[in-house]
């Protein structure tokens, strides 16, 4: 097709007459041949995308060596290309190549019928219903992050709460999407996660290759990279074998698999179509990779906005006393989570200022039509829908944390708010299937938390640090914990002495401390 004939249109379109070229586009300087390849440093790449956004607009373009990567920072037009999925537009293939090499080719990176026939299978695994089902064995997890985080709190030590999130992000995954309680959180050798968490630097580092460099030459890191995988491909066979034994002794399971892995195992016994043992494998693994980072970055944030922000942290402790009241196992009551609705906004608040997976990869099937641009078929396309977020022109006072932002009254006359550039979990066909997951794991926690606890900055805390590791999080969030209320009949803490007897405890707690500066006005995030 040639630039002046009309392409399939997406996007916010004019009329497909004189169409630009990429080539028109605006967009940094470059070296002659290596482009802007040297620019894009792995870590910092968030940093740099989102400064070149404010400096060229909506839509531009860089270059890493002879490839032009179009950057859209535009929320209509992301989400036309989000919703036009899989038909029009497929992730990067450099994306899928990248996580075939860690054997994470699942639905992430899946295209056409295959990802149509995997997507049935998580949406379901992952509906309201079965998160639902979840709660009770939610809890026993989220306990053992209690006494953890009481341990830290009677040591009066700073801890650091993204790694303990991490484990616990993996654990629920592992409980409700393979059935098996991996139990990270206690497990003191080797961890599954330490080796799932060499997994997303890796693909943030070879994204930005100039070529696929770890098949040829492997630096120490894609050594440790590749035990990792060996290991986490172990772990999944493991698993794979467990959960083949069940279905063989219990055959009604085949037609009523009650989770991820037996409903894929079944299929495969049953279907000639059915998925191979690499699908199922390889989203193992992606569910495992996809569940832990996103959902602790955004929880540890989270916290690092309670310390920021003391005013929300009375909030949230409020919201927290009022809907639980005395009731000792609140979450009994399906409908619990629906009344943490200040939670609900202080996270949302927390996605907006801080998207952990605000970048997504796309590159067109066929030569389409972008705004006024001529895009080729393939070429990259990298969208910022979380950038778009932190605009003033969508969001009033973008640059201040406010989630009564999110709460009704407040938005009715309170300037911008527009939820089309509120994308966290992405838009379309390919919307996340685990947000239902993620939001009940960030209201039990933050509830946990918020009730238990006043969360306190130790005074020789670092400033926060984000990296870009394919998702964007924190280095890290230290924090202190002091308890803030009484338990009628003290609360039992497990805890081991030098010769690992475990002896419990019961505490009683010291009254809760009132701190309700729930009023003081909006504090600016800088
Ligand atoms: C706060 C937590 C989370 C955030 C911010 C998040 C964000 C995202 C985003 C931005 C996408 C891309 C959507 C698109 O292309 O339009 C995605 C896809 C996906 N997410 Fe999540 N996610 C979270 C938690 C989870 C959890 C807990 C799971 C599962 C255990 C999960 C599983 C997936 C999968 C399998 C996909 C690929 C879907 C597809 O391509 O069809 N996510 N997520």
């Amino acid at each position: 097709m040639k630039e002046s004939e009309t392409a399939p249109a997406c996007g916010t379109q004019p009329p497909a007459t004189a169409l630009r070229s990429l080539d028109e586009l605006p967009g940094p300087r470059g070296l002659p041949v290596l482009g802007n390849a040297l620019d894009l440093k792995p870590r910092s790449l968030h940093r740099l995308l989102a400064g070149w956004a404010e400096q060229f607009g909506p839509l531009f373009v860089f270059r890493v060596a002879t490839t032009r990567i179009l950057t859209v920072a535009d929320a209509d037009t992301i989400q036309q290309l989000l919703r036009d999925r899989p038909d029009h537009f497929r992730r990067w293939r450099k994306i899928e190549d990248i996580a075939t090499d860690i054997g994470a080719d699942g639905l992430f990176t899946a295209e056409g019928e295959k990802w149509r026939r995997q997507r049935k299978f998580v949406m379901h695994a992952l509906n309201a219903g079965h998160v639902r089902e979840f709660i009770p064995r939610f809890e026993e997890v989220a306990g053992r992050l209690r006494r953890r985080w009481w341990r830290a709190a009677l040591s009066g030590t700073p801890f650091d709460a993204l790694a303990d999130l991490m484990r616990l992000t993996v654990d629920v995954t592992s409980g409700l999407a393979f059935g098996r309680d991996i139990n990270t959180l206690e497990e003191k050798k080797d961890p599954i996660q330490i080796h799932l968490d060499k997994m997303f630097p890796a693909i943030a580092r070879r994204q930005t290759a100039l070529f696929p460099y770890w098949r040829y030459i492997q630096f120490a890191e894609d050594r440790e990279v590749a035990t990792a995988v060996k290991e986490v491909a172990k772990f999944i066979d493991r698993l794979i074998t467990e959960t083949r034994a069940r279905l063989a002794e219990n055959p009604e399971l085949r037609d009523h698999p009650r989770n991820l892995l037996e409903a894929l195992l079944a299929a495969q016994e049953k279907e000639d179509e059915g998925p191979s043992d690499r699908e199922i494998s390889a989203n193992v693994m992606t569910m495992l990779l996809a569940g832990e980072d996103t959902t602790a970055n955004t929880l540890a944030y989270m916290i690092h906005f309670m310390m920021e922000f003391p005013h929300v942290q009375s909030a949230v402790q409020e919201e927290v006393d009022t809907v639980f009241g005395m009731v000792e196992q609140p979450w009994q009551d399906p409908a619990t989570a629906d009344r943490l609705r200040y939670i609900e906004a202080f996270a949302n608040e927390a996605m907006r200022c801080k998207p952990v997976g605000g970048h997504l990869f796309l590159e067109p099937n066929e030569d389409v039509q972008i705004r006024d641009v001529f895009v080729p078929a393939g070429t990259p396309i990298l969208v910022l829908n979380g950038y778009v977020g932190t605009q003033e022109a969508n969001f009033a006072q973008a640059n201040e944390f406010r989630p009564e932002r999110w709460l009704r009254a407040a938005t009715d006359s309170a300037g911008a708010h527009n939820t089309k550039a509120f994308m966290p979990f992405g838009a379309g066909p390919r919307f996340c299937p685990g947000s239902k997951l993620a939001m009940l794991q960030i209201k039990m926690v933050t509830a946990m938390l918020c009730r238990d606890f006043e969360v306190v900055r130790p005074k020789d805390a670092q400033p926060l640090e984000d990296i870009y590791n394919f998702t964007v999080g924190p280095t890290s969030v230290y924090a202190t914990l002091r308890p803030r209320r009484q338990i009628r009949g003290g609360i039992d803490i497990e805890l081991r002495d030098g010769n690992r007897r475990t002896f419990t405890i019961p505490i009683v707690f010291p009254d809760r401390r009132v701190a309700d500066r729930r009023k003081q006005s909006a504090a600016s995030l800088n």
